[in-house]
């Protein structure tokens, strides 16, 4: 799967956010080694905490249908005139089960540019931290 493809999995995703506070639709799919894509957007509620950002949601099925170890790239795009940048609890999240993951980050013009983990989280906290 090329980047542009991945990425353009993630821009599909805008359509399934449900922003009704932020208005802000975000969305995300991650690739496994074998192909496999998981897709997300974000899912806002009355309770705002209880929000779910789009990269958690496509890592939590992931993780959820056993892709755990095999998380290779994840595309994270937003119809912002910036970047949407991944938070920093979805970095935390995702740095737990996948510290080399590339990125790509999109923006509403559908340009997106391909970060590595050690850019966006670098001296990350993770599993092999509590050693
Ligand atoms: N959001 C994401 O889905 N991912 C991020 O990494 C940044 C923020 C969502 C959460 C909320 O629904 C909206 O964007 C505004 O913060």
């Amino acid at each position: 799967m090329t980047d542009r493809e991945l990425a353009d999995l993630a821009y599909d995703m805008l359509k399934r956010s449900y922003v009704p506070y932020s208005k802000f639709p975000v969305g995300a799919a991650i690739l496994c080694a074998d192909g496999t894509v998981f897709t997300g957007c974000n899912i806002e509620n009355a309770a705002y905490g209880s929000t779910i950002c789009a990269e958690r949601t496509a890592l939590v099925k992931a993780v959820s249908e056993g892709h755990r170890d095999d998380l290779v790239r994840i595309a994270v795009v937003g119809e912002s005139e910036n970047y949407c940048w991944p938070c920093g609890s979805c970095r935390q999240m995702l740095y737990e089960f996948a510290p080399d993951l590339e990125f790509l980050v999109g923006k509403a013009d559908r340009s997106f540019v391909k970060l590595s983990f050690a850019e966006l989280l670098p001296h990350g906290f993770g599993p092999k931290s509590l050693n």
